[in-house]
């Protein structure tokens, strides 16, 4: 059986490289798939939050999440925290992955920086856990961005050595999804970095709160070249902010670059900014106003989270009791 699982952290807002990466594809997984999305809290200590904004942020990605189209009572929408089974799990598997695979990973290198003794050991061991949210669930599909590819190749390799070490066939070898027109967003002010929440730049990226004169501000500022966009895919090479914003275009409007060329070729940036603007307004225009909504009933989203808990507790249950098991550790259910 296929088992969707993915995570988004409660860290600022969410942009739009969160949604086409990510939630959009959620949202449409959710028709023919059991889907699991986790809100993922305990990823977010692994650097400071202050914790009045954690809880902030935590709700409003819930809330994002569910403006966005996801319904909480046919899936599972939970915070991470509220299961204390995946950082069991991490612990199990941070006894299983190997200190040469996490020294690989980029994501570690690019948020640590310069000041690596200085980085928290969860930020290391963060795709431990990450591997621990998927196989908890033993999640068959994992639908993310491009940038999470290496962090689920890992959780492959953490999957296939607890099989072999411990002689089992017991937790799947995961399948990343990564689709769509628009798997990697880059910044609007640099074509040649991700759009991302941790950008000092509000004009980088455009947030799921941002009203249409935000939206179209940013657009406006967004940097370009002089040239007028060609009528063929050929003609982005070597134009990475032309490339990212032909590909926005394309993906909110369901599109293919080429059939999007097909209809801009000629145009100065000026009016494909403005066409552009337009089409954002209309597809993160009533996610954002419902989102707003939302979070103003802290209340109910609370109660979402618990229940989402609750069930994602009644999944876990009994695969970590088989975990304990093949492990050897003593537990009540054993003899
Ligand atoms: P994060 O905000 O890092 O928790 O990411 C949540 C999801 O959004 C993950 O699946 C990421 O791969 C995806 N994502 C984040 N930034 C981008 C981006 N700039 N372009 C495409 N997907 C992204
Ligand atoms: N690391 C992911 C990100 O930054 C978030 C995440 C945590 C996740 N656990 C996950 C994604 C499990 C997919 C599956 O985007």
């Amino acid at each position: 059986m296929n088992r969707i699982f993915s995570g988004i952290q409660p860290t600022g807002n969410l942009h739009l490289g969160n949604y086409l990466g990510a939630v959009r594809n959620w949202v449409s997984l959710q028709h023919d798939y059991e889907c699991i999305y986790c809100v993922v809290d305990l990823h977010a200590i692994t650097q400071w939050q202050e914790p009045e904004e954690l809880r902030k942020s935590t709700r409003e990605v819930t809330a994002a999440l569910i403006a966005a189209g996801i319904d909480p009572k046919k899936n599972i929408v939970f915070n991470q925290s509220q299961n204390p089974d995946h950082a069991q799990l991490a612990w199990i598997f941070n006894c299983v992955a190997r200190l040469g695979w996490l020294n690989r990973m980029t994501q570690f290198k690019e948020k640590a920086g310069k000041h690596r003794e200085n980085a928290s050991v969860g930020l290391y061991a963060y795709p431990n856990l990450m591997a621990a949210d998927i196989l908890a669930y033993k999640g068959t599909h994992v639908p993310v961005g491009e940038d999470q590819k290496q962090h689920l190749e890992l959780c492959r390799d953490i999957a296939q050595k607890f099989n072999s070490d411990y002689g089992v066939e017991f937790f799947p070898i995961t399948e990343p999804l990564i689709f769509g027109t628009a798997t990697r967003v880059m910044s609007l002010r640099d074509g040649k970095n991700k759009m991302s929440k941790s950008d000092p730049s509000e004009y980088s990226r455009i947030n799921f709160t941002d009203g249409p004169d935000e939206i179209a501000k940013k657009i406006r500022k967004a940097k370009t070249d002089p040239d007028a966009l060609p009528s063929e895919a050929k003609g982005l090479e070597g134009r990475p902010e032309a490339e990212n914003l032909v590909g926005i275009y394309a993906a909110l409007s369901d599109k293919s670059i080429e059939q999007v060329l097909a209809e801009v070729g000629g145009k100065q940036f000026s009016e494909f900014k403005q066409m552009l603007s337009e089409l954002c307004v209309e597809v993160l225009g009533p996610i954002g106003n419902e989102m707003k909504r939302l979070v103003a009933e802290p209340q109910h989203i609370d109660a979402i989270l618990r229940d989402g808990a609750d069930r994602a507790r009644e999944m876990t249950h009994p695969i970590l009791e088989e975990v304990m098991d093949i492990v050897g550790f003593v537990h009540p259910l054993k003899g």
